[in-house]
């Protein structure tokens, strides 16, 4: 029987590591092409997003107090002004430069290998269906309309939050905007990266007074196929649901 230490897990870790020689070493990877920055759907039906509402909230440290992973939600919708504020919580531009467009997340090398899906269930004056957040364009472009509620929560290894929640954020990583700056380095970058964001969407959550879990339990291949990608160079890594408590 192999040990732990000879799993992918430690290997991993052991052969990404940086050290005084390791960084300036060259790899044997080869050339990796660097992909565009945005994604977006240029043939499916565009919705433009609402301005966010920055209403007042509790302090933060208040916030920080309460925040907890919640799993039971009540069927109520969230307005599409509530969707906004949280999807500008989690990876809104705040800051455009030259060559960048900042974010409310930090992202190593500012490259955002992150996109987001939206499994949409009860969200007032948008249909069911599957989404992506054009992050410059702050809207929503179409994958595919209909109910997928069942459909996720059992990819989503039959958790209950899944079905209940009003909306489930599906994050991916696009892996060669990261990797073909930070070689096989990325992959630690990309699941901090998806972290952030992740803290980002559930302490706004709280502070919007609405329930949040994220969830790292789910079936790779099934999650990116009702969201349409292709598992290799995107593939989805994380997932929260968000509703009304
Ligand atoms: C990377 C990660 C993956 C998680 N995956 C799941 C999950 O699949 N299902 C679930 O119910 N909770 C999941 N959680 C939530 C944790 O169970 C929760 O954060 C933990 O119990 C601590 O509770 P708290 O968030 O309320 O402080 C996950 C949390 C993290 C950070």
């Amino acid at each position: 029987m192999r040990s732990y230490k000879e799993g992918i897990a430690c290997q991993y870790l052991k052969e990404t590591k940086y050290d005084r020689e390791s960084i300036i070493r060259r790899d044997d990877l080869g050339p990796i092409p660097r992909p565009p920055v945005y994604k977006d759907y240029l043939d499916s039906p565009k919705i433009t997003l609402p301005n966010p509402a920055f209403e007042k909230i509790e302090s933060l440290w208040d916030i920080l107090n309460q925040r907890r992973s919640r799993r039971r939600y009540t069927s109520e919708p969230i307005s599409m002004t509530t969707l906004a504020t949280l999807l500008w919580a989690a990876q809104g531009i705040t800051l455009s430069a030259p060559n960048y467009q900042f974010r409310t997340a930090p992202s190593a090398g500012a490259l955002y290998p992150v996109e987001t899906y939206l499994g949409i269930h009860h969200v007032s004056d948008l249909k069911h269906g599957i989404y992506h957040f054009n992050v410059l364009d702050f809207a929503l472009e179409e994958i595919t309309l209909g109910n997928f509620s069942e459909h996720l929560t059992l990819a989503a290894l039959d958790q209950a939050m899944v079905r209940r929640g009003a909306v489930v954020f599906i994050w991916t990583a696009i892996v060669l905007r990261s990797m073909w700056k930070y070689r096989n380095r990325c992959i630690r970058y990309i699941f901090m990266d998806a972290g952030h964001i992740a803290q980002n969407l559930q302490v706004a959550a709280t502070a919007m007074g609405l329930g949040c879990c994220p969830m790292g339990a789910f079936y790779d291949e099934e999650v990116n196929q009702i969201i349409r990608v292709d598992g290799e160079e995107e593939t989805a890594i994380y997932l929260a649901a968000v509703g009304n408590l």
